[in-house]
């Protein structure tokens, strides 16, 4: 048996028609790079409502608590959506997050040399750009008491959530960000509305607090409105952007545009490091289950496998395995190999699957 204990769950929609391709990348790793994975494989989202009538159960969520990383593919569609709040398939990668304690939400926006011209920004804007957006995942708004919807006396409905932040959840993500930004560019800037809400205000005042234990890092403050439109203004002077779980669901997919599409984006999900520096970790794309060409082999599979990248990288310190991987990445759309989504004139279009079978020769070419 492996000590690398891995849960899948590939979820809805495009999920598991990306999540095969990880797979074969990983069976790629076991038979090519001596790498042992013991990988199981459980339901999330809409797939487990309809299993189990819920998005996520108790026995899925103790094997997650147990692996040593979960990957996860994309939870949704308009065949749930009608379903009450509390049984949506959301709820079951917002459990995911809660129970594991995923604090730190990593993710970065690169630009891969052959995908400048694809932003839909002018290429000198985004040539080279590198940013790592850390948002906060298991607080704010997304899970603020008081929530709900009441009926008011008169008639009318009342929709509630909460916009909360203690001074320790704002600690150990503002930590990460400035432990990150030290082993890049050194520079970070923190993301809020501390001009209209209290909970920004606080945050402001903590992360400068900690900015003594970092006086290496330059640090700047900016609010969300004016950071939304300085992503797409002039992204490249950001390093490290660290912000709360709203504006940080936000201004991820806005920066994955610059990359040329969600679907090359991924994340990785962390939690506190243990006495032996371990942390719980889940992997996913940014993007979600993408009806509109779920069931077509259309999807990018690349935001997924970079997030295995990840996985490789963070929780089992394999740089040198995660690099390959990114290589391969690169080669491929730099060999004009694109899905859809990517697609340019003089590329050769490819659909899912034979994003991987291309993924799996660079593999092959790269490693001897
Ligand atoms: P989405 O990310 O699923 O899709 C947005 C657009 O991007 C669509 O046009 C889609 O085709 C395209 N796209 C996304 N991923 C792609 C890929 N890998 N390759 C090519 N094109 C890609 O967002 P949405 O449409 O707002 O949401 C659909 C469902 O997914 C909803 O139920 C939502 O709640 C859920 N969702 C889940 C996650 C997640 O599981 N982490 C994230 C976002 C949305
Ligand atoms: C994401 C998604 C999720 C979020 C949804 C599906 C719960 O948009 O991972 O970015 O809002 O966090
Ligand atoms: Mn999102």
């Amino acid at each position: 048996a492996s000590n690398k204990k891995l849960l899948i769950l590939a979820g809805d929609g495009i999920g598991p028609e990306v999540m095969t391709q990880v797979k074969r990348v990983i069976t790629w790793f076991e038979k090519r790079q001596g790498l042992s994975f013991s990988v199981s494989d459980g339901l999330v989202g809409g797939c487990s409502i309809d299993k189990h009538g819920v998005p996520l159960t108790d026995e899925t969520m103790a094997e997650a608590m147990d692996a040593d990383a979960v990957l996860l593919g994309a939870v949704g569609g308009p065949k749930w959506d009608n379903l009450p709040f509390e049984i949506k398939p959301e709820r079951g990668l917002l459990r995911l997050r809660k129970d594991m304690e995923l604090f730190a939400n990593l993710r970065p926006a690169l630009v891969f040399d052959a995908l400048a011209e694809a932003s839909s920004l002018k290429t000198e804007l985004v040539e080279g750009l590198d940013i790592m957006i850390v948002r906060e995942l298991t607080g704010g708004v997304y899970f603020g008491q008081p929530r709900g919807i009441e009926n008011l006396p008169n008639g009318e409905r009342r929709g509630v959530n909460t916009q909360v932040y203690t001074t320790s959840e704002i600690h150990r993500v503002a930590r990460v960000a400035f432990e990150l930004a030290r082993k890049r560019g050194r520079k970070l800037c923190s993301v809020e509305k501390a001009n209209v809400m209290e909970s920004g205000l606080l945050w402001r005042e903590e992360v400068t607090k900690l900015h003594g234990e970092y006086k290496d890092i330059e640090l700047s403050h900016m609010y969300a409105d004016n950071c939304a439109m300085q992503l797409v203004r002039q992204p490249k002077q950001f390093d490290v952007i660290v912000t709360d779980n709203l504006f940080g669901d936000l201004l991820s997919d806005c920066a994955a545009m610059l990359t040329g599409s969600l679907g090359m984006l991924p994340s990785a999900s962390l939690g506190a490091a243990d006495a032996n520096g371990k942390r719980r970790a889940l992997y996913e794309p940014v993007h979600g289950s993408a009806p509109d060409i779920a069931g077509k082999d259309l999807a990018n599979p690349l935001a997924c496998l970079l997030s295995l990248s990840m996985m490789l990288r963070y929780s089992f310190d394999l740089g040198k395995e995660a690099d390959l991987l990114d290589k391969a990445a690169q080669e491929v759309v730099a060999g004009g190999f694109r899905t859809g989504d990517i697609m340019a004139p003089g590329c050769t279009k490819v659909s899912t699957t034979q994003m991987g079978d291309e993924i799996l020769k660079a593999l092959d070419r790269l490693a001897v």
